[in-house]
């Protein structure tokens, strides 16, 4: 039997995430928003590209959960996006309604479920989701460092005109201001960068990752990111729904590890099956020992905030 997730909101992150879903042939899709047509009309016109892609797979679209039932992952993109000007974080309250109402509705209809949470402000709006599920941490799952990963290695890869499959990044931390982009362990073809690069000149480019959902926002200005962030979203699930034991920065619930407890931060962690299947700790230095702290201090006052 194929697998089959189910993605809430179908904006342009979900719709994205449906698009790179379907097109690697991972499993049936259902797509929910509450706007009446938009996720019919959006799985359908997908649907009719399957014979062209020559990808069997189902997907619907629907304006309730029952759909929704016994999905193996659930990715909650429902929420609003950034405008140019506005932070992750003037996101909170709005999207705190959004995600508590959306995952007590999917909870209902899917209990065994693996949550990936997308919407913003990331480390946040998956503290909600945790609170609200009452899942175990290993099944609630935020993404943020695969995207902010894959933002660090493209610049990598422009700097050095090399392949961006030579380049693996790691970005750690919360996705924000605060996020903590590791040089060390930043490699081209297994060597550091920081062999190949200045340090002056890596440190714009630390800068640049930092920025790099304002720099789309600019741009866009109606909207925020939307292809990276769905391709960074289904390299979870491919993960999870193949059971790879891929190790891929993402936004935990630490309970001890990197001595932070009680809140998600972005960690490298070892997906399969089970979701969370392992949190991988590596030495860091003083440096970004304090920078973690300091990105996990951020996370805290958002939750307290919103009393999650
Ligand atoms: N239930 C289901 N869908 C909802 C709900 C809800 N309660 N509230 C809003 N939505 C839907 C909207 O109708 C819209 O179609 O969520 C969708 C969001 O889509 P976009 O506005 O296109 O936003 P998008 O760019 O997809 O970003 C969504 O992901 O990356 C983050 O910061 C981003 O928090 C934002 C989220």
């Amino acid at each position: 039997m194929r697998k089959k997730v189910s993605i809430i909101g179908a904006g342009n992150v979900g719709a994205t995430c449906a698009h790179w879903l379907v097109a690697k042939e991972l499993a049936d899709v259902v797509l929910v928003d509450v706007i009446e047509g938009i996720p019919q009309g959006k799985a359908l016109d997908l649907l009719e590209a399957m014979p062209i892609e020559r990808c069997d797979v189902s997907i619907v679209g629907a304006n309730d959960y029952a759909a929704t039932a016994n999905s193996d992952i659930v990715i909650i993109t429902a929420g609003i996006a950034r405008k140019p000007g506005m932070s992750r974080d003037d996101l909170l309250n709005t999207n705190y309604k959004i995600m508590s109402d959306v995952v007590s509705k999917v909870v209902a209809q899917s209990p065994e479920s693996i949550l990936i949470v997308v919407a913003n402000p990331l480390d946040a709006m998956a503290q909600t989701a945790y609170r609200q599920a009452g899942f175990n941490r290993q099944r609630v799952i935020g993404m943020a460092g695969v995207l902010d990963s894959a933002r660090f290695r493209t610049f990598i890869a422009d700097e050095l005109k090399v392949s961006v499959e030579n380049v693996t990044a790691f970005v750690l931390g919360g996705h924000g201001d605060t996020m903590v982009p590791l040089a060390r362990y930043s490699t081209v073809a297994g060597i550091p960068i920081t062999e190949l690069i200045s340090p002056e000149r890596i440190e714009q480019m630390v800068q640049r990752t930092r920025d790099g959902g304002a720099e789309i926002v600019k741009y866009l200005k109606s909207g925020s990111a939307y292809y990276a962030p769905g391709s960074a979203t289904i390299e979870m699930a491919e993960a999870i729904l193949k059971d790879k034991k891929k190790i891929l920065p993402c936004a935990a619930y630490l309970d001890g590890e990197y001595g932070i407890s009680g809140y998600f931060i972005g960690v490298p962690c070892k997906l399969g099956a089970g979701g969370i299947e392992q949190i991988v700790e590596i030495k860091l230095t003083p440096a970004e020992d304090a920078a973690l702290k300091k990105s996990a201090e951020a996370v805290k006052n958002l939750c307290a905030v919103i009393g999650v």
